[in-house]
């Protein structure tokens, strides 16, 4: 089967270093160009530091990192270190990166990546705010028909976690969201609704770690640290794995399923900012421009997700 060449942007984040290193797991099935950053979790300069950690733990040091935004397109940037920790991967216990992003912009490589895709449509995997998306999308518009599809983590059916309406990525940047969701690029959605049903549960954490790797250490040293409010506010155990979903869907999409929906972004709300307004039942008849995944089989996922892992060092 040919490998699906993809770029993760991205805004490391645990939940993310997961992803990363599923991708790279899985390199016989995905073809990771380069990895740019955007701020989010953490400022970028932490974000594009904790992508070279990753590479270089996976021993890919030779995998691209490009440095992106630095803010949201209007918006003040919010990041979420009491979340993540002041680095952005508490727990990972990773030195600091030996190498250096490349010299070009993230969006630069976004842009020349898409130019040169002529024939082999590339999928985008954003996983945090979407800015660097959008500045590309805004850039040159004609190049969205060299993206084979956009598969995101962002937004949310029901209730947000940044407030009760919105969910991170899409608080921290909705014009950008809106931007990618008006872009008509075939996109995969993954919101909170979805992405909550994959709990890093201790019993499965436990599995990652036995493998005895350095991947393993990283792995479960961020999954296993306390999830602030943790049981009692959640009434489960486990961080949820928001971003893995995205590259799980890429490599086994028999495991989710979901609906096509009209999907637009609140931008101009005070209480209500950054909300994804998911039409599920069709009632504003509406052109979908998202498939938005509503059932994962998340016990299939983390077994799949430890074998994969396994394979890294
Ligand atoms: O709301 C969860 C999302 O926000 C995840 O991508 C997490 O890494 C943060 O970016
Ligand atoms: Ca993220």
């Amino acid at each position: 089967m040919a490998r699906t060449s993809i770029v993760i942007d991205t805004d490391p984040g645990q939940d993310d270093a997961v992803a990363i290193l599923l991708a790279l797991a899985e390199r016989g099935h995905l073809d990771l160009l380069g990895i740019t950053t955007v701020a989010g979790n953490v400022p970028v300069e932490l974000t594009t530091a904790n992508a070279l950690r990753l590479v270089e733990l996976a021993g890919r040091a030779d995998l691209p990192v490009f440095r992106g935004a630095s803010r949201p397109l209007l918006r003040k940037l919010k990041t979420a270190e009491f979340i993540c920790g002041p680095d952005g991967l508490q727990g990972a216990g990773l030195p600091p990166p030996r190498g250096a992003p490349r010299d070009a912009h993230a969006v630069a490589f976004l842009l020349d990546t898409l130019r040169n895709a002529a024939g082999k449509p590339v999928t985008l995997c954003p996983l945090g705010p979407l800015t660097n998306i959008a500045l590309a999308l805004a850039q040159e518009p004609a190049l969205a028909a060299r993206i084979e599809r956009i598969v995101l983590m962002g937004g949310a059916r029901d209730l947000g976690n940044v407030t009760p309406a919105a969910e991170f990525n899409f608080f921290v940047d909705p014009h950008a969201a809106q931007i990618v969701l008006q872009s008509g690029v075939p996109i995969v959605m993954f919101g909170l609704n979805a992405t909550h049903q994959a709990m890093a549960t201790p019993e499965r954490v436990g599995r990652i770690a036995a493998h005895g790797t350095a991947v393993a250490r990283a792995v479960t040293g961020m999954l296993e640290r306390p999830r602030p409010g943790g049981k009692a506010k959640f009434g489960v155990e486990g961080h949820p794995l928001h971003d893995p979903c995205v590259i799980a869907y890429l490599l086994w999409p028999e495991l989710f399923t979901g609906r096509d929906c009209h999907v637009a972004v609140e931008t101009a709300g005070e209480a209500s900012i950054g909300r994804s307004l998911i039409d599920w039942w069709g009632s504003q008849r509406q052109p979908a421009n998202a498939h938005v995944i509503d059932r994962i089989d998340d016990a299939e996922m983390f077994r799949r997700l430890a074998q994969s892992l396994a394979k890294l060092g």
